[in-house]
């Protein structure tokens, strides 16, 4: 896939990546070595193959959710020391500096690594490291956002957000939740979203793509739990099914962010790219981010970013739009906010005054007419 230079030059926020989802086949097989457990392949080449999507699983659907997260949680158990999160979080950063990244909210899933014996020591120590050494190193700013896992209890949610404790000030902006949504509301976990926000946390939720109930998901999420709903919500793209969700997520200001290489895995660009540029037009403070990017073919924010620019499609405005919407709905301070507004609107300038490349706008055709507003 060729980026456009427009893209990767362009000063980025990612606001929904998962740091697990960033372990590529090359760091797990040599983790694994290092800490002497026998991963489920005979050699790296057939580890490497797990990762790329098998040509019967395209367009798989809401069951994709369900497949996707078997990978990433088997993923996860070579992870063990400090060390091991470090890497991976620098690996992370390296390259997301390369791609133009100037600010990044990160996920981490610590229920997933205190289950399988892990100290939540290990697992800060090693991320707070990386996340010291991205901004010294590379120039970029980052913070975290502990994830919920909803497939756990409300009160082990409580119990891991005491355990981190310790790093609230330091390490983390804010709670999210995130795994596997069937079945599992976002306001079982009202309790624990309301204490983090009255600790001063921003919070936010996934809402995954075509989920079952996926329009109740996003209610709950756009006006009930904190009184008016949460700070951001992470994918939520059926609510452009829904004149009522989309009115109710522009009114409560209510920031998204879309990850369309997640949902074009699974469904047709038909079923996609519309409503992201409904959201859009609604003038509702969508971004767009990775999720996943080793689990996902390998694409990652530019990719992302390539594919509505030649899809919805959006023009040049349009983009550095999407890009200024992601400084708008980030959780940095209001200095470094205001940095990366001004580096943006340096980059616009340059544009508008012919500096940077000229920029294509790809028509697509075939797309068929949306599908009605509920
Ligand atoms: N959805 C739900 N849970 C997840 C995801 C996602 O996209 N990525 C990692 N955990
Ligand atoms: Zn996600």
């Amino acid at each position: 896939m060729e980026i456009e230079a427009f893209i990767t030059n362009l000063p980025k926020v990612e606001l929904h990546i998962h740091i697990e989802g960033t372990l590529t086949p090359e760091l797990r097989w040599q983790l694994g070595h290092k800490n002497g457990i026998a991963l489920p392949f005979d050699s790296f080449e057939e580890l490497e193959a797990s990762y790329r999507p098998d040509p019967d699983d395209e367009r798989i659907g809401a069951d994709g959710l369900a497949r996707f997260l078997k990978q990433y949680f088997g993923g996860l158990e070579v992870l063990r020391t400090a060390s091991d999160f470090y890497e991976l979080g620098m690996r992370y950063f390296r390259s997301a500096a390369a791609m133009n990244v100037r600010h990044a909210e990160v996920f981490f899933d610590p229920q997933a690594h205190t289950e399988r014996g892990v100290p939540i020591a290990e697992v800060m120590q090693g991320l707070q490291d990386a996340q010291g050494q991205a901004k010294q190193e590379l120039g970029m700013t980052c913070d975290y956002i502990l994830c919920f896992l909803r497939s756990m209890s409300a009160e082990s949610a409580e119990e891991i957000y005491d355990l981190c404790q310790p790093y609230r000030h330091t390490m983390f902006c804010g709670v999210g939740l995130d795994g596997a949504e069937a079945g599992r509301p976002p306001l079982l976990f009202r309790s624990i979203f309301e204490r983090a926000a009255r600790d001063g946390l921003k919070v936010t939720s996934h809402c995954d793509f075509a989920q079952p109930n996926t329009h109740e998901h996003i209610k709950q999420c756009a006006s009930t739990i904190c009184g008016t709903g949460l700070d951001r919500i992470d994918h939520g793209l059926s609510a452009a099914d829904s004149r009522e969700l989309i009115e109710m997520i522009k009114n409560n200001d209510i920031g998204m962010t879309l990850c369309p290489n997640a949902y074009n895995r699974r469904w047709s660009d038909h079923e996609v790219y519309p409503l992201i540029r409904r959201l859009f037009d609604a003038d509702i403070k969508i971004t767009i981010n990775s999720d996943d990017p080793t689990y996902m073919n390998d694409k990652w924010i530019v990719h992302n970013m390539q594919m509505v620019r030649d899809r919805c499609p959006f023009s040049d405005v349009e983009m550095i739009q999407l890009a200024k919407n992601a400084i708008d709905i980030c959780w940095a301070s209001p200095a470094r906010k205001k940095q990366l507004m001004d580096e943006l609107f340096r980059y616009q300038d340059r544009m508008i005054s012919g500096k940077t490349p000229a920029c294509k706008v790809v028509e697509i055709s075939g797309l068929v007419p949306l599908p009605s507003l509920t």
